[in-house]
């Protein structure tokens, strides 16, 4: 006899998912898993087949082969009952546009028997939206829609929540107001895996990645490490691109990458500090010194050299 708990099965287990349309294959052998408190990136430029992916493990679509399970169950198998404390939508929410923003929460939750208004208002108040709920959907700017779609999830008190490229097309506000959402649910304890062509847009969110190109996986794991790994850090912009690398050698700065003329580096805040005063000391001018992000491209090109 044991005293362990039972182990709970995981969000998200992937397995092979393929899906083929004709000569194309959209999703080629992908494995995900998606554990209990991740906020998870899938990220991927626009034609990887994230769309593809999450349609899967909706079950709103059939692989070709493998399978996916939420907590256990498998969509296509299981049916409905496998969508038990998932709720998610890709590529954007769609509403009636004519009807306001709280007559389609209640006829979205006229289809899971019926929602409480008070549980209306409470998810129309994480998303704040309430002083807007009265007005038509039509008016609503793209944050607010994409805002309503996750209250609309919502409504199904979800433990998994899958969002597909919640943040795209938003201005900087928007994405501001959806990166904070989207820390308050995960603060809510609600496991949640979303899609993104753009890197930045998720790093901050972000505990776990996995990243897709041309239907495959090319790295799951850590975002922190995969960010490491890509030599992100810091950004020079300097006169003399050469010799402002040797006085960051000296530094003990190294493997540094100069792409166009700018350098990227690693090092911690102090050592960026005494590198800086020994550049201008060494008659080096700067026009930019700030950190920096790797894009996707970047993580992409950085792969595909480590591999070679
Ligand atoms: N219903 C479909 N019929 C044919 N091809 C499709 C279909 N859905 C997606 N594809 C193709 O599969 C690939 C992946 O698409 P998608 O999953 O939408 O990518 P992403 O969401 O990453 O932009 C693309 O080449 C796309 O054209
Ligand atoms: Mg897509």
């Amino acid at each position: 006899m044991s005293d362990a708990p039972p182990i709970e099965p995981m969000p998200i287990e992937a397995c092979g998912l393929v899906k083929r349309y004709g000569d194309i294959v959209a999703v080629d052998h992908v494995d995900l898993s998606v554990e209990r408190g991740d906020v998870f990136g899938y990220l991927g430029p626009n034609g990887a087949g994230k769309t593809t992916s999450l349609r899967m493990l909706l079950g709103l679509i059939r692989p070709t082969a493998g399978a996916a399970r939420l907590f256990g169950r498998d969509p296509i198998v299981d049916g409905a009952r496998a969508l038990d404390g998932v709720a998610g939508f890709v590529e954007g929410p769609r509403f009636y546009p004519y009807l306001s923003g709280r007559r389609n929460l209640r006829l979205l939750g006229d289809l899971d028997g019926g929602v409480p208004a008070a549980r209306i208002d409470e998810v129309l108040d994480v998303v704040e939206l309430r002083d807007r709920a009265k007005d038509r959907v039509g008016g609503y700017s793209h944050g607010m829609r994409q805002r309503l779609g996750i209250a609309g999830a919502l409504l199904r008190d979800p433990r998994l929540l899958l969002l597909d490229e919640p943040a795209t097309g938003l201005d900087p506000g928007g994405m501001r107001d959806m990166r904070e959402l989207i820390k308050r649910l995960a603060a809510d304890g609600i496991t949640i895996l979303l899609s993104s062509h753009i890197l930045a847009e998720v790093e901050e969110l972000c505990n776990r990645v996995a990243i897709i190109r041309t239907g495959r996986i090319i790295y799951e794991g850590r975002l922190d490490e995969l960010l490491q790994s890509a030599g992100g850090g810091y950004l020079l912009r300097a006169s003399d691109p050469e010799r402002a690398r040797a006085v960051l050698l000296a530094h003990g700065i190294d493997g540094v990458q100069v792409v166009e003329r700018e350098l990227r580096f690693q090092a911690d805040a102090a050592t960026v500090e005494a590198a800086s005063v020994a550049l201008g000391k060494a008659g080096i001018g700067i026009s930019l010194l700030a950190p920096h992000t790797a894009t996707l491209e970047e993580l992409f090109l950085g792969m595909t050299e480590q591999a070679a």
